[in-house]
This record gives C-alpha cells, structure tokens and sequence, in this order.
C-alpha cells in the first residue's frame, strides 16, 4: 500500500553548483520528473536562485533556499530576507541545518524565529534535526532531536506546523558516505512523528512530512524510502550529480 503523504526529494547543493549545472541536471530529469508524483525542490547557493527560478519556470522543480534572515529588513550585512526570496520565487527554505548550526551558531530559537518569518511568507521550511556521533554512542540520539524539534515548532498553530517539513540527519551521517540503517532511520523517524502527536496534532503527525539526509544516493535511496515512516530525501552530494539525482526521483516514485 502507497503511503499518503506524497513524497518530496530536496536536493541542498551548499556553497557548489552553477547555472550550467542546474540545466544539466534539469535535462537530466527529464522527462520523468513532469509526470512523477514526487515533489521536487532544489536549494541552490543564493547567487544563483534568480537564474535557476528562470531555468525551472513552467517545470515541476520548486527552488529553495538554504538559508533566512528571520528580520525583514535593516542593518544585517550579508543576509537575505523572506521577502527577498518571495522575489525570487523561493517557495522552500532549509532551516536548523547541521553545518549551520555547528559553524554559524544557528540555535534552536533562531530556527525557531526563522521558521516563523519563513511562514509569514509563505515560504515552507524544511526543518533539519540530528545527532551527533557522540550523542548516539551515548544514547542520547531520540531526546537530542525531541528537543530540537520542540524547540524548532514551539508555539506554531497545527496549520503552520503542517506547512513545515521535517528533515532528520543524523551528523555523523552527512557527507561521509555513512548513512543511518534503513532500520536506525525509521525508527528515528517514528519517535519524531509519536512527539508530534503530543506536540501537537494526530493530524499533524500522520501528515507532515519527515525526510531522511546524510550520503543518500542513487543506489541507496530505494531502501531507505521504502520505509513506512520516511517521506522522501534530503540530498547533499548526489544533488550535484547528474547520474544520481534523477535515480533517488526515481526510487521514491513508487
Ligand atoms: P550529503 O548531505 O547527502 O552530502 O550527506 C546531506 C545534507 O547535508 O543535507
């Protein structure tokens, strides 16, 4: 039996990736990706987000952004606003991401205060949660991420919580080449969807939609989507790859 909830592969490209890329990768997907009923988002650098929304007009592939500002406007050097990316048609945004966290002091509250703005705009975010190797060997994977996610959907009416999508990467799984078990990473998923449901609704719970991320790939996609409580894919590397990308499209297309 299919699951419910339709299936979303977000490719986040970090600071790589040009405009030569993007249409290679756009014909690459081709033409699977207008018939499939998988959702498609691309999070390229900021620089290239005004070219790429002309390249993916009139195509299924949304574009997200990989980071927010959760001001409007003001005296903030080097950051970009919510109202700057509806400019640009960004209708995705990741927020929470382990690489933000660990390198720019992104905190729970300021995910938090992101994800709000992001709301306010219309943009939906993609909330990134997970341990780190140490917090796993210690056993303390499930109330680390309980806790992020708490603090990153604290407050939010069951409307918004549902306009967010959930992306569980495990630290030690990211760029390494090392992915969580198809087993470690639906269970994870499950604790993630019980907390919802006392967090906030039933419906929020079996509705919202909970990515897995950290060294998908082509070969490996199909195993881990297949899982009862995994939604779709959050995807660093093979999103820059043109032999990989269009496979885990394909994987979660069932
Ligand atoms: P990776 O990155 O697929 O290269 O492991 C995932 C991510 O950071 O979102």
């Amino acid at each position: 039996m299919g699951k419910m909830r339709k299936p979303l592969i977000a490719g986040n490209w970090k600071m790589n990736g040009s405009i030569g890329l993007a249409a290679d990768l756009l014909q690459a997907m081709q033409p699977g990706v207008e018939e499939s009923s998988v959702e498609v988002v691309i999070c390229p650098p900021f620089s290239l987000l005004q070219s790429m929304g002309e390249c993916f007009r009139e195509t299924s592939v949304s574009l997200g952004a990989q980071n927010v500002h959760p001001q409007i406007s003001g005296a903030y050097t080097g950051e970009t606003s919510a109202a700057m990316l509806n400019e640009m048609e960004v209708k995705w945004c990741i927020v929470g991401h382990s690489e933000r966290r660990a390198q720019f002091a992104e905190t729970d509250a300021l995910v938090r205060q992101k994800v709000g703005t992001l709301l306010q705009h219309g943009i939906q975010p993609i909330v990134c949660v997970g341990e780190s190797l140490e917090e796993r060997e210690a056993g303390k994977h499930e109330s680390v991420v309980v806790e992020q996610l708490k603090n990153g959907l604290s407050g939010l009416a069951a409307d918004d919580q549902l306009r967010c999508t959930i992306a569980y990467e495990p630290v030690w799984a990211i760029g390494t080449g090392k992915t969580a078990t198809s087993q470690q990473a639906n269970s994870m998923h499950l604790t993630i969807r019980r907390e919802l449901a006392e967090l906030a609704t039933e419906q929020v719970a079996s509705e919202i939609r909970i990515l897995y991320g950290g060294s998908v790939n082509a070969a490996n996609a199909a195993e881990l989507l297949e899982q009862s409580e995994i939604d779709g894919a959050l995807v660093g590397g093979a999103s820059l790859k043109t032999d990989q990308f269009p496979g885990i499209i394909a994987a979660s297309n069932v």
